[in-house]
């Protein structure tokens, strides 16, 4: 079994969700042997923003030699991400939503014909087969029937763009309040990692 671990919080150490996607992926490696993990963090090494000539390549013009090693290393994270079994995902809310670092690396994976596709029915998934636990570190609180509810873009947006290439059911371990005080911090970090502890492997 390979899993791809990503972690995307520009806050190093100090970051709760890679914290938690850390904790994700020993529960995962305790419970089932052999797993082939490959882990990507996407501050270290972070993939250029789309741009019209990345998009020219992609309809066979042939790339200028400066877009040559951006092209490969969009085409490692997608094979990286179409041979994963399990992908496990470090998602902080800046600004309401994903870091542009996860936005630019979701842009290299939905890719037409790779990914999805689109036919008589409409749009269809073929990355179905993959489980997808996303951690989430916000500093506030979003749950539904709160007034700030309507500004929760970051697991509505993920929760969509997995179910667009066909990840039905991604599972979410939230750590929610980490900016509203130290016990706010505590009691979110410490559900979190009890959450990742008591994922199931299969
Ligand atoms: C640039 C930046 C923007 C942020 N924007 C929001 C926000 O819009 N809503 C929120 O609830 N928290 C926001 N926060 C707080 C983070 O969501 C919180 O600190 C969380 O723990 C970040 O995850 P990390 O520790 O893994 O980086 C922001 C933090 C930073 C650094």
């Amino acid at each position: 079994m390979k899993l791809l671990h990503i972690d995307s919080s520009v806050l190093g150490p100090h970051s709760v969700s890679r914290q938690v996607s850390a904790a994700i992926v020993d529960r995962l490696r305790q419970a089932a042997s052999g797993l082939e993990v490959t882990y990507r963090d996407l501050t270290l090494t972070p993939l250029a923003h789309l741009s019209g000539p990345h998009l020219a390549a992609a309809q066979g013009a042939a790339p200028e030699a400066a877009l040559q090693q951006d092209l490969a290393a969009g085409q490692a994270v997608l094979d990286e991400f179409l041979a994963a079994d399990i992908v496990v995902l470090g998602a902080p809310m800046y600004n309401f939503t994903i870091p542009s670092q996860l936005k630019a690396w979701i842009d290299r994976i939905l890719v037409s014909g790779k990914t999805f596709k689109y036919g008589p029915q409409g749009v269809q998934g073929l990355a179905g087969n993959k489980r997808v636990i996303v951690a989430v570190s916000r500093g506030g609180y979003y749950g539904p029937g709160t007034p700030t509810a309507i500004g929760e873009h970051l697991e509505t947006y993920l929760r969509w763009v997995f179910g667009f290439i066909g990840v039905a059911n991604p599972e979410f371990i939230s750590a929610d309040g980490i900016g509203v005080g130290p016990e706010h911090r505590e009691r979110a970090v410490a559900g979190a990692l009890k959450a990742a502890s008591s994922l199931n492997a299969a």
